[in-house]
């Protein structure tokens, strides 16, 4: 399947060192037109610019995917411009950072932040790309889940004694469930859903000490998916390639 004029939109991509961003770079290094996104206009637009000085084809724009009409608003753009949609990498996420009390005194507001973001957002975009996803004929959707969602890892996974904020793990493990309704749904229109963890990757300054893997690495597994051929799975959660028991 050719790269060439495949249309592929990110969430997320609010910062120079997040996975958002390097798989924008990696898509566009595979020739793709790819629509950088970040909640802040003015940040989706100078990290776009940054990719583009690469000589890649990346615009940035504004998209909330908590907002209906910030998620309309930049799929009329897409439709415009494109007709079609090839490939929808759901990476946002919502924060973890203060909600680390575990489930019987977890704070309920910061749960419903997480959920609404990570769930219900990744499910208000996906509802709103899909007449552009079905134009594409062979389009992958790829939802940016993690470990925290798994019954079985050790560390931070939902059994256990998790290290992951509660609300984050559940929020994860609800996105792989619907990773696999979306997967059987949109089976029949030649798009293939599947969710990937990018492993513990290197967000931030000084993680590569505490055994963190480069960004780089954590977003080749995501653009495997995004670039799976039409003999590739679906609905299923991966990490590098590899698929996850959850
Ligand atoms: N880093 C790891 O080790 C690791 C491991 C497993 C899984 N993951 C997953 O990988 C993905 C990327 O994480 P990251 O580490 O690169 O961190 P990150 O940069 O914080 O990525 C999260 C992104 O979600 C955005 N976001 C939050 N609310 C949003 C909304 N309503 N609409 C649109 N965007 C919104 C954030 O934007 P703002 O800046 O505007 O808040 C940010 O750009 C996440 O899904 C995360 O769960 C990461």
């Amino acid at each position: 399947m050719s790269n060439a004029h495949r249309v592929a939109l990110v969430t997320g991509c609010s910062r120079a060192q997040g996975i958002g961003f390097e798989v924008c770079r990696q898509l566009g290094q595979l020739g793709m037109a790819v629509f950088l996104t970040a909640r802040d206009s003015g940040k989706a637009e100078a990290l776009a610019s940054t990719l583009r000085d690469e000589g890649l084809d990346v615009t940035g724009h504004a998209l909330d995917i908590s907002n209906a009409e910030s998620v309309r608003s930049i799929i009329e753009v897409i439709g415009n411009q494109h007709g079609k949609l090839d490939i929808l990498v759901n990476n946002a996420t919502g924060s973890a950072g203060r909600n680390m009390a575990p489930p019987s005194t977890a704070d309920l507001d910061g749960a419903r932040q997480i959920i609404e973001v990570t769930l219900l957002g990744t499910w208000r975009i996906t509802q709103a790309a899909i007449p552009l996803l079905r134009k594409s004929g062979h389009a992958r959707i790829v939802n940016v889940s993690s470990s925290a969602g798994l019954h079985s890892d050790p560390l931070l996974g939902l059994t256990g004694k998790s290290k992951a904020p509660p609300a984050y793990g559940i929020a994860k493990a609800a996105l792989n469930a619907l990773t696999a309704r979306f997967s059987d749904e949109l089976h029949e229109a030649g798009i293939k859903v599947n969710a990937v963890c990018p492993g513990f990757t290197a967000t931030f300054p000084r993680m590569e000490e505490l055994g963190a893997r480069t960004v780089s690495e954590g977003a080749k597994g995501i653009v495997w998916a995004a670039t799976l051929d039409n003999t590739g799975p679906s609905g299923g959660f991966y990490r590098d390639a590899q698929l996850l028991e959850w």
